[in-house]
């Protein structure tokens, strides 16, 4: 199995994470920059929030999307019809794509979901043209407050359950752990930033019904549980979110590490 990420359907997924990497992939296409023209590749694509980001650079030719859940790239497929985007299935760590064939390759949010990351990296570096453009992106571990109000309230609520969905602290989510990846892999002069953005959300519902039913493995915790159960968690995460004040919108930090080199 070469992903561990939980996926659950593109609307699913547009809902929980998708809103947010559309935000992360302006900020870190800043970061990383884009080549004025040529080919570019978005490794791990998903519902496509940096291929669409990428698609707004008129300058590029041709924009490459890949990634292996089959219903993210039917979604995606579904946003664009720029002649200049092909989209399609397969997996990170065996590109199927000739060497030397971009001027660059990205990927966001993807790498720490990666079972054998080292290898995908090593791919992204073989499918780059000599001293062309490679940037990824992943979750920074204790970056994501919002996910304390979640956890906090299962650790009490449900110490027990708890123990199946201890948070897993993923591969290179530490400061300096992406970079020293990317060093192993052969890329020299490796930059790396924190990137930070803002999760808005317009209310409790809005903050609650992605998470508590979306990806990943808060997404199969709640759903696996009794209706009682479910709904005492949900008014104590509830009553975190609103911290004594009426329900309405809140805002939570959340951070990414991200790197850049050359080929
Ligand atoms: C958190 S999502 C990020 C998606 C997208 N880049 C974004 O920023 O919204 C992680 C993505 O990595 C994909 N993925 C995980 N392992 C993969 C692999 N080995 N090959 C291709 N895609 C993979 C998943 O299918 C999922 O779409």
């Amino acid at each position: 199995m070469p992903s561990n990420f939980v996926a659950k359907g593109a609307d699913n997924y547009e809902a929980s994470m998708g809103r947010w990497s559309q935000r992360l992939a302006e900020s870190f296409l800043a970061f990383a920059g884009v080549p004025a023209r040529g080919r570019v590749l978005d490794a791990g694509c998903g519902t496509g929030s940096l291929t669409l980001a990428l698609a707004t650079r008129p300058g590029l030719d041709e924009i490459q999307a890949l990634d292996f859940a089959e219903d993210f790239i039917t979604a995606l497929l579904g946003r664009t019809t720029d002649p200049r985007v092909t989209v399609r299935q397969g997996d990170v760590c065996a590109l199927p794509y000739e060497a030397s064939s971009f001027q660059a390759v990205y990927s966001l949010l993807v790498l720490h979901f990666v079972s054998d990351a080292e290898r995908a990296i090593g791919e992204m570096r073989r499918v780059l043209q000599p001293g062309a453009l490679a940037a990824a992106a992943v979750w920074a571990w204790g970056g994501m407050p919002s996910w304390r109000l979640f956890w906090d309230a299962v650790l009490e609520g449900e110490p027990e359950a708890a123990k199946g969905i201890a948070p897993v602290r993923r591969p290179m989510t530490g400061q300096g752990e992406l970079r020293a990846a990317f060093e192993r892999a052969g890329f020299t002069d490796v930059a790396e930033t924190r990137l930070t953005i803002l999760m808005e959300y317009a209310d409790f519902d809005d903050f609650w019904y992605p998470t508590a039913y979306g990806q990943g493995r808060f997404g199969a915790f709640f759903d696996a549980l009794p209706r009682k159960r479910r709904d005492r968690l949900r008014e104590a995460v509830k009553a975190s979110y609103c911290a004594g004040s009426g329900d309405g919108p809140r805002k939570f930090p959340s951070a990414a590490w991200a790197v850049r080199s050359a080929a």
